[in-house]
């Protein structure tokens, strides 16, 4: 009999986190001596968790509001995503050292090529609405993948420019007013504010403006149909839903976690949208 393994999800106030159904799909679709759970814990709680992963009693764990900041002085190291993120997804140990990484931008653009299989990010112009740490991420990942141009619009123009210091020879900050000079070469156009959660709000964009093949992603997976994607959809743009770098994203902490490398299938995707459509 194999020993049980054990990972978890930690934050506070999660109850509505999607994480164990995902990886619960996976151990039983692998057939694991496995669980997954939800830790809800104050910040003080943090290094005795990360002690259990040390003394190997835990496998590793994804770090999700409010914690994905302030866990990092706790870890061993930290590799290039996080460091560009300044977060934590992911936390896992390997031969007595415990390592955090952050995965959204990888399960982004996993999501985006799984997706449109004919989008090539190398020479493409990517336009990144928002600045947050969802931004920094997909930014890395783009950067990485080859665009070679980016212009990040957020509200606050200055955490736009402090994060286009992640890639200053690709990146341009430009006011919401002016987006529409930056529209007709847009080729993908990811919202990654918070707008449209819960289906309000929309961070104004000159959609009409692109050109006809120019894709619409957006971060936020409820609704799954937010008012940005609808819009594109209306104005017949493809589109990105946020729900595919949700299922993306947790990959590879169960691959860290677990020794497989899982698949994210339909029957998966369509098990976490009958939840969110379940939750109103
Ligand atoms: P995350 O780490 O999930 O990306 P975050 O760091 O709080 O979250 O970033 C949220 C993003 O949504 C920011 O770009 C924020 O804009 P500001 O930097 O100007 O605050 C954006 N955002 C949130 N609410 C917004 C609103 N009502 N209008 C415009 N942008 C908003």
């Amino acid at each position: 009999m194999p020993e049980m393994k054990h990972a978890c999800v930690v934050g506070h106030n999660i109850s509505h986190s999607r994480s164990p159904l995902i990886h619960g799909y996976w151990i039983r679709q692998y057939g694991l001596e496995a669980d997954y759970t939800i830790r809800d814990l104050e910040t003080a709680e943090l290094p005795a968790l990360i002690s259990q992963i040390r003394r190997g009693e835990l496998e590793g764990c994804n770090v999700t509001v409010p914690h994905k900041q302030s866990v990092i002085p706790l870890l061993d190291r930290i590799d290039e995503a996080a460091r560009q993120t300044g977060s934590v997804n992911t936390i896992y140990q390997d031969q007595g050292t415990i390592f955090g990484t952050s995965t959204d931008g990888e399960g982004f653009l996993t999501h985006l090529l799984t997706a449109h299989p004919s989008f090539k990010p190398k020479r493409c112009h990517a336009v990144i609405l928002g600045a947050g740490g969802a931004a920094r991420s997909i930014i890395g990942a783009m950067s990485t993948a080859g665009v070679t141009a980016i212009t990040i619009a957020n509200r606050n123009r200055h955490r736009a420019e402090e994060v286009a210091t992640l890639a200053p020879a690709l990146t341009t900050v430009v006011a919401a007013d002016d987006l529409h000079l930056i529209a007709p070469t847009a080729d993908i156009v990811i919202n990654t504010t918070s707008l449209g959660t819960g289906g309000k709000g929309e961070f104004p964009f000159p959609m009409q403006d692109t050109p006809v093949d120019c894709i619409f992603a957006d971060i936020v997976y409820v609704p799954l149909t937010t008012p940005f994607l609808a819009r594109a959809k209306a104005i017949g743009r493809p589109t990105l839903d946020g729900l595919g770098m949700l299922l993306h994203q947790a990959v590879r902490g169960f691959e860290l976690w677990f020794g497989i490398r899982p698949e994210v299938t339909p029957e998966l995707r369509h098990l976490i949208e009958q939840d969110i459509l379940a939750s109103g």
